[in-house]
């Protein structure tokens, strides 16, 4: 196969020079087989050829100029043309997820079955809106799941969504008509009239910014978010929530949510869940746990029973089997406690989507659609049930647990390191910087955010920079089987090494 330039028409191939009248034909069995065993050996090359290459290597501008002069050809290519253009111009340039040596932001690799699972799904391609197929009991089993995990009785709801902000946006919307309904509005007829200025939102210092963005979206405006301040491990401090929340009620306000982090993504803290969830409780307040990236050890592991006894009295959370599930991008789950508040906040059926309720007819159990936002709704189901059946329990368990050996390990050989200070850690997060003796406090930053562009772009590792405590910090946050304990000193070893060839200032 040899690749085109991006997007340019291939004038060799038969279908640009002589296409047949009338549309294209879509595929005839052989060619589906052909084409998909193509595509199952580059599947196959990419995954087991990711360690071996760099960790990350940024598309070359030729390439990315060319790929935004060209425009879309009146004729197009055969399939064979189109895959290698993607093994020369897209395959190459990942950013970096995958590799041994990746450890940024919480992109973790995808389970290979899952992987496959996305196109059988999208083989297959139904709206999972509702109705009585397949892949909508598929998604129910997933959510029962969950819900089992959390010990919740019978009466919640949940979907998959594209993430932990469209499953925090979802809840909020929930816990926000719930606010409006106490007050006696209704905010899907009148909007926030009547209740603009009074609605409040409690979130911590490490909360995730799509706690803000919902606030935003939501028509509450970031302005009504109280944040709650932290203790020195980054957990939202109980004391300080129950203070700020009769604050606000001596003052008229109305809360809509309580939102705690279980494992938050700056420094992996998960707040006291338990203590937060009896604030709540004792002034009727709705809890929202962002558990997008640490719930699966919460749920799955010893050690965190406290947690999960937290995480259990939520109203809402959030998890994202696209973090620490490893599934393929993308798949967050959400799930409400009262599935008929759920309802109440999205179920919009026009009359061509009516259906007559009837579990066993083709409409099916009540419509995913009436729980929250999206209407055609993609079968992201199929890749989280397929590697969670294939893996079990205790494959997950075993993965996150190795996971969070090699965060140990690694956090050990910093804190051990002369020349390496450790600014906070939680889960599978470190965030550390490299402090050479000679440097004073206030060359740290610019020096560290200068080892972080050369980690990144020196191919061997992939670390995220963040700001902990006021400092510019190196973060790892480590949900990638490849990254094994044995290997996180090497890591360490490639930020040593690239700091020690930066060019020495003045
Ligand atoms: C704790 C936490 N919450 C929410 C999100 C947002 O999730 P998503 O990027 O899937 O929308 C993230 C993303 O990293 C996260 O770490």
């Amino acid at each position: 196969m040899t690749a085109p330039a991006p997007g340019s028409p291939d004038p060799g191939s038969p279908e640009s020079t002589a296409q047949p009248p009338g549309p294209p034909a879509f595929w005839d069995a052989a060619q589906i087989r052909r084409v998909s065993h193509q595509v199952a050996d580059l599947v196959a090359d990419y995954l087991t050829s990711l360690p071996g290459g760099p960790a990350y290597q940024p598309s070359p501008r030729a390439l990315v100029e060319a790929m935004r002069a060209a425009e879309w050809a009146e004729q197009g290519v055969p399939a064979d043309a189109v895959l290698a253009e993607f093994s020369a111009h897209v395959a190459p340039y990942p950013f970096g997820n995958g590799h041994p040596g990746f450890a940024a932001w919480v992109n973790s690799p995808p389970h290979p079955l899952g992987v496959l699972a996305e196109a059988l799904a999208a083989a297959m391609d139904p709206s999972v809106a509702g109705g009585n197929h397949a892949a909508v009991h598929v998604e129910h089993q997933v959510i029962r799941w969950f819900a089992g995990l959390l010990g919740w009785p019978a009466g919640y709801s949940g979907q998959l969504v594209s993430g932990g902000s469209a499953a925090t946006l979802t809840a909020l919307t929930v816990a926000r008509h719930r606010a409006a309904a106490r007050a006696g509005a209704d905010d899907r007829r009148d909007g926030l009239a009547g209740l603009s200025g009074r609605l409040v939102l409690y979130a911590g210092t490490e909360s995730h910014s799509c706690v803000t963005k919902a606030a935003e979206v939501l028509g509450l405006g970031s302005a009504s978010i109280r944040i709650v301040p932290s203790d020195p491990d980054h957990r939202m401090r109980p004391g300080e929530l129950e203070r700020l929340v009769r604050a606000d009620r001596a003052a008229g306000k109305l809360a809509v949510a309580v939102v705690a982090t279980a494992g938050t993504t700056n420094t992996g803290a998960i707040d006291p869940l338990g203590e937060i969830a009896s604030v709540c409780a004792r002034h009727g307040l709705w809890l929202h746990v962002d558990g997008a990236y640490g719930a699966p050890p919460i749920l799955l592991l010893d050690g965190y029973a406290a947690a999960r006894d937290g995480l259990a009295q939520a109203d809402s959370l959030a998890v994202d089997a696209h973090k620490w599930l490893y599934a393929p991008v993308d798949a967050g789950l959400v799930l409400l406690r009262d599935g008929g508040a759920a309802r109440d906040t999205f179920s919009l059926v026009p009359a061509y989507l009516r259906t007559d309720g009837d579990e066993d007819g083709p409409g099916g159990p009540v419509w995913f659609s009436e729980y929250g936002l999206e209407q055609t709704r993609p079968f992201r189901a199929l890749k989280v049930w397929m590697q969670l059946r294939h893996l079990g329990r205790d494959g997950y368990r075993r993965l996150i647990a190795a996971d969070l050996a090699a965060a140990a390990e690694l956090r050990r050989a910093v804190a051990e390191s002369a020349d390496f200070e450790l600014l906070a850690s939680g889960l599978s997060v470190v965030c550390f910087r490299h402090r050479p003796g000679r440097m004073g406090p206030a060359s740290l930053d610019g020096h560290n955010q200068a080892v972080l562009k050369a980690v990144q772009l020196g191919g061997r590792a992939f670390l995220a920079g963040t700001t902990v405590d006021g400092v510019f910090a190196l973060r790892a946050c480590i949900v990638n089987p490849g990254l094994t304990a044995a290997g996180a000193p090497a890591l360490l070893g490639d930020v040593r090494a690239r700091a020690a060839a930066l060019p020495r200032a003045g």
